[in-house]
């Protein structure tokens, strides 16, 4: 039996849909209910449903064996976890937003105090660029921040943009793409290479081209390679 990870929210749909095209049945499962655990015996399947941030330390610790997450997370948090395959639904991209017509308006003297849930891909993004800011960290409702003066700018999840327009933002700058990306613990890749590479290539066989989601179409890898015990 396998466990998947999956996040709730946004993606738990798309994700629910992938595994019914890939021929699995998981009847009874459903992002809007609030069991937290469903197993399939049917398709040796055991889901959980978790939060987004939440699923790349299930699978890298070994709560799950696999998961479903947006590359968002994974970029933020650089989790020693396996990364086979872009799903490609979940599009969205990751951006510095500020109110309208203050976009470029720059202070140099100080630091661009900046709210954002990615402090890391924040930092990173304004470190390349030598740009001293202050990051601060929220866990939702980012638009609101430069609205009442608590930043100058936000880094934020844009999908369709109408978050951004309801509280008079503008995208300044896009850093990064995203999209769903199932990844695997490395241990289970080897304790339980069969199975997930079965389910890999159920997968794989109902998700659009990989070459047009991820360049080569090779496998990518997340984070540093870690020397990981057998659980
Ligand atoms: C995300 C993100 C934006 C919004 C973007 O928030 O943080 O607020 O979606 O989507 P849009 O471009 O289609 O408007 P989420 O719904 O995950 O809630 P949160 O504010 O609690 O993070």
């Amino acid at each position: 039996m396998l466990t998947i990870a999956l996040s709730k929210g946004k993606l738990i749909e798309s994700a629910l849909d992938l595994f019914r095209r890939a021929g699995y049945n998981i009847a009874g499962l459903s992002g809007e209910n609030r069991r937290l655990i469903f197993v399939s015996p049917e398709s040796d399947l055991t889901f959980l449903i978790v939060r987004p941030s939440d699923v790349p330390t299930y699978v890298e610790y070994g709560g799950a064996d696999a998961g479903i997450v947006g590359k968002d997370v994974l970029m933020e948090q650089e989790s020693d976890v396996y990364e086979p395959l872009d799903l490609g639904f979940g599009a969205c991209r990751i951006s510095v937003a500020a109110l309208e017509g203050e976009g470029s308006n720059d202070r140099l003297s100080s630091k661009i105090r900046i709210a954002t849930k990615y402090p890391r891909i924040t930092e990173r993004y304004f470190n390349a660029r030598g740009i001293p800011v202050e990051i601060i960290k929220l866990y939702g409702s980012i638009e609101l921040a430069p609205v009442v003066g608590l930043a100058d700018r936000i880094v934020d999840l844009v999908e369709t943009g109408s978050t951004l327009k309801a509280h008079d933002l503008e995208e300044v700058e896009v850093i990064t793409q995203s999209t769903a990306r199932f990844i695997v613990n490395r241990a289970s890749l080897r304790l339980k290479q069969e199975p997930l590479m079965a389910l890999i290539r159920k997968l794989r066989a109902v998700v659009p081209d990989q070459r047009s989601l991820s360049g080569n179409g090779r496998p990518s890898t997340v984070g540093p390679r870690r020397k990981k015990t057998a659980r």
